[in-house]
């Protein structure tokens, strides 16, 4: 039986850790770093991953500011309050909340923001940074996943790596960071020829296609550590559940370590995010001062 990798207790180390480095921040500078979250229209999948991100920011002393607009903001509006942002020296973090209603373009907002206050590390200078083997602000999610394959594996050197699938937001630098820590990676995707035969061969799997339960066990190679970034909403038996890219139940009897939807991944991605906006905070005070 798989050993469980559990988020919610490696989080709360990122998330104490960060706690820590917040008070003295606060000591040395005596203001806190702060966290602009910009989110726009109504989804409400997004209203509730925004709140998660404030309430946490509040429990590790970071500032918070949120600034809510209606889902029929144009592009000149949206890029007017991400310059106020990016001019103000009281915020170190700007996370725009994805998906954007879809008269703005994602690619051009995301490149708007200051790469030094871009807590998501989407921007194209984080990305470069990242490709390159000199990460700065690195994505959330990955990082997240990175901390716990390292609690759970010591050093990755030489592993197999398989990421399934291809996003900017995960996949890919997913890839990136297991290369960087010296793991032999491949990503499969929807195009790939024979993705289980691939990914059998791996010591790390890292899952992120958003199909629910999508990877079973003919997938997995014994032993193999699994990590499963999906969340997805599926309705069971007339009843809501959350379940992730990985069939759970299917893949413990034969993965050495998994992480569980909810509770693996989930509250790593905001315990890095407060990670993020410390760093990059104390990369701008360090550079005013
Ligand atoms: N929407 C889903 N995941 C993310 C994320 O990591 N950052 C932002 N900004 N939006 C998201």
């Amino acid at each position: 039986m798989a050993t469980r990798i559990d988020g919610k207790v490696i989080s709360q180390q990122v998330i104490d850790d960060v706690a820590a480095g917040v008070d003295q921040f606060m000591t040395q500078h005596g203001f806190a770093p702060a966290l602009a979250v910009v989110l726009v229209g109504d989804d409400p999948a997004s209203h509730v991953y925004v709140r998660n991100k404030v309430k946490r920011a509040g429990e590790v002393g970071i500032h918070s500011i949120e600034r809510r607009l209606p889902a029929d903001t144009t592009q000149a509006e949206l890029d007017a309050v991400i310059d106020e942002l990016n001019s103000d020296d009281s915020v170190h973090g700007i996370l725009v909340q994805l998906p954007l209603p879809p008269q703005l373009d994602e690619s051009s907002v995301i490149a708007r923001i200051r790469a030094d206050k871009d807590v998501d590390g989407f921007h194209p200078l984080n990305v470069g940074a990242l490709a390159s083997g000199q990460p700065q602000l690195v994505p959330c999610t990955p990082l997240g996943c990175m901390i716990m394959l390292r609690q759970t594996l010591g050093d990755l050197s030489g592993k197999r790596a398989v990421v399934i699938g291809r996003s900017n937001i995960v996949g890919k630098p997913m890839a990136a960071l297991l290369l960087q820590a010296n793991c032999t990676v491949t990503i499969v995707h929807s195009k790939t020829v024979d993705a289980p035969a691939l990914c059998a061969e791996a010591d790390i799997v890292v899952a992120a296609i958003g199909v629910p339960e999508f990877v079973n066990r003919s997938w997995i190679k014994p032993g193999a550590t699994v990590i499963d970034v999906g969340i997805n909403a599926i309705e069971l038996g007339g009843q809501r559940k959350l379940v992730g890219d990985v069939h759970y139940a299917d893949v413990e009897a034969k993965a050495g370590a998994i992480t569980p939807v909810p509770g693996g991944v989930g509250p790593m991605t905001i315990a890095c995010l407060m990670q993020n906006t410390l760093t990059a905070a104390i990369a701008q005070t360090a550079q005013r001062s």
